[in-house]
């Protein structure tokens, strides 16, 4: 049985990531539940220990939810290489380095492709999201966003690893496309979608 989130108005966003905070928001609109970001309450950000997507995300909305007593929502997400056996998936931020360099994570997978040899270019983006209640109650949902990946990057919208991802029918980047053209085809969107049919409709 899921559990319904249909009288929750206030939520803590567990993420100090801009660029999903920002898309988050943007999807969590049309709903009317006020947003309040986990960096604003100083809420420390976990480590991502866990060994997938589901397991990070939970572990990051069950932290903020315990922390701050309110109904949290978190993202984990990441890009999947086929010919890099899913790599960086988990460590997609990781390989960016402290500096949160993405021109330098672009670059690393398209050096680990050219050494790989392989003439595959299929990838995907995956988003786990994660509802977590202050009583330690999680329902979580993954959405993914299949594609290509193209060199050299194309595009300043977006965030992340956008400017290499062509998803499946696009000749536009991720980093090209309206942010809206983004939501509606995202791995985030799918995810989302999952959520409200679960937790907001019923
Ligand atoms: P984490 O979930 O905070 O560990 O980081 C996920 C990382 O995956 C982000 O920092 C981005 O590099 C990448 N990522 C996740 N979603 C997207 C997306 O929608 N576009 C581009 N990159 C993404």
């Amino acid at each position: 049985m899921r559990r319904s989130a249909r009288g929750v108005k206030r939520l803590v966003l567990a993420s100090h990531n801009a660029g999903k905070l920002r898309e988050i928001a943007g999807l969590l609109r049309p709903f009317q539940i006020e947003v309040v970001n986990a960096g604003a309450l100083g809420l420390a950000e976990p480590e991502e220990t866990g060994e997938t997507f589901v397991e990070n995300a939970e572990l990051k909305a069950r932290a903020a939810a315990t922390a701050s007593g309110m109904v949290a929502l978190s993202d984990d997400s990441g890009l999947c290489v086929a010919a890099l056996n899913g790599q960086p998936g988990i460590y997609s931020a990781r390989w960016a380095g402290p500096d949160k360099d993405f021109g330098l994570a672009m670059r690393r997978v398209e050096d680990e492709l050219k050494h790989s040899g392989s003439p595959d270019r299929r990838a995907h983006f995956v988003c786990a999201l994660s509802l977590c209640w202050p009583d330690g109650h999680c329902e979580t949902f993954q959405g993914e966003a299949h594609g290509q990946l193209v060199f050299p990057p194309r595009g300043a919208r977006g965030f992340g690893y956008d400017p290499i991802f062509l998803a499946d029918g696009y000749d536009i980047t991720f980093g090209e496309m309206d942010p809206d053209a983004k939501h509606a085809i995202s791995h985030r969107a799918d995810a989302f979608r999952q959520m409200i049919d679960a937790c907001f409709t019923h």
